[in-house]
């Protein structure tokens, strides 16, 4: 039986959970799709990791930059877009992301809930200051080169990305208003996530056994062994503003 969009139309509480699916047709590559995705053309170790970045700082600094240039240059698109509009639909939307970037909030969401930190957030890897002073994205950043990170101004520590590496804890608070809100919703849409990292991926989980409905918007199929787990492939960018126009025209 297929999703049925008045049940979004009729949700008191819509929680939107996205991975980097959500960002793909804004030009931002994913992880883990087959050659396109970051982890098969970088090693995440060297690159997403506390040790790899004390292993040599120029060189994760510098893919950081680089990606920042990238999203620097996109455009939300009308995925995020969507998501943006679905706050104002219903009583209450909580968006919780796993991406780092800053589409979903460029396209006018608010409160955005990021588990995996964000891009555009630098700390001392040392004092865990933050950085007190925007930090200047180089011309050239986007082409990918090594560069020496900037310094804390209390302890001259090198500043690193305020992104959440392998290995280390998610921000405590932003995950336990993440699972709140699954616990309470009555729709979650999964948009754009292979759903595979922990413990962001036991989200939809724990909202369809606190009763909600659960969606996932992928053009790849999502195992939906549940009543009330439902598939809707294809692209967010197409899906959802479909969605919307099933849901509330
Ligand atoms: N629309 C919707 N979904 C898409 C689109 C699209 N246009 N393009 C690709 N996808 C789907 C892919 O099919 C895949 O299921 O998006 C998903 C992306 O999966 P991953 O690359 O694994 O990204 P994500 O699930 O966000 O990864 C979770 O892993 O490495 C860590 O910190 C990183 O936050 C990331 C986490």
């Amino acid at each position: 039986m297929p999703f049925d969009p008045t049940l979004l139309a009729q949700a008191r509480h819509v929680v939107v959970f996205t991975g980097a699916g959500v960002s793909a047709e804004s030009g931002i590559a994913t992880f883990r799709d087959k050659l396109t995705g970051l982890w098969a053309r970088f090693d995440p170790a060297q690159l997403a990791s506390a040790e790899g970045f004390r292993a040599d700082p120029a060189l994760v600094w510098g893919w950081y930059q680089m990606r920042r240039a990238g999203i620097a240059k996109a455009e939300p698109n009308a995925g995020h877009l969507a998501i943006a509009a679905l706050a104002a639909q219903v009583p209450k939307l909580t968006l919780v992301t796993q991406n780092v970037d800053d589409l979903h909030e460029r396209a006018g969401s608010r409160a955005v809930l990021h588990l995996h930190g964000r891009l555009n957030a630098f700390r001392c890897l040392d004092c865990a200051r933050p950085a007190d002073e925007p930090v200047a994205l180089p011309e050239d950043a986007v082409h990918g080169r090594r560069i020496e990170p900037p310094r804390c101004a209390c302890c001259a520590g090198p500043l690193r990305p305020g992104v959440v590496w392998f290995g280390e804890m998610l921000p405590e608070a932003v995950l336990e208003q993440a699972f709140a809100a699954a616990r309470q919703c009555d729709v979650l849409l999964s948009v754009g996530t292979s759903g595979l990292v922990q413990p962001a991926a036991s989200i939809p989980r724990m909202a369809l056994a606190a009763g909600a409905t659960v969606v996932h918007v992928n053009p790849q199929p999502v195992p939906c062994e549940h009543p009330r787990a439902f598939m809707l492939p294809g692209k967010a960018g197409e899906v959802l503003p479909q969605l919307l126009r099933q849901a509330f025209a």
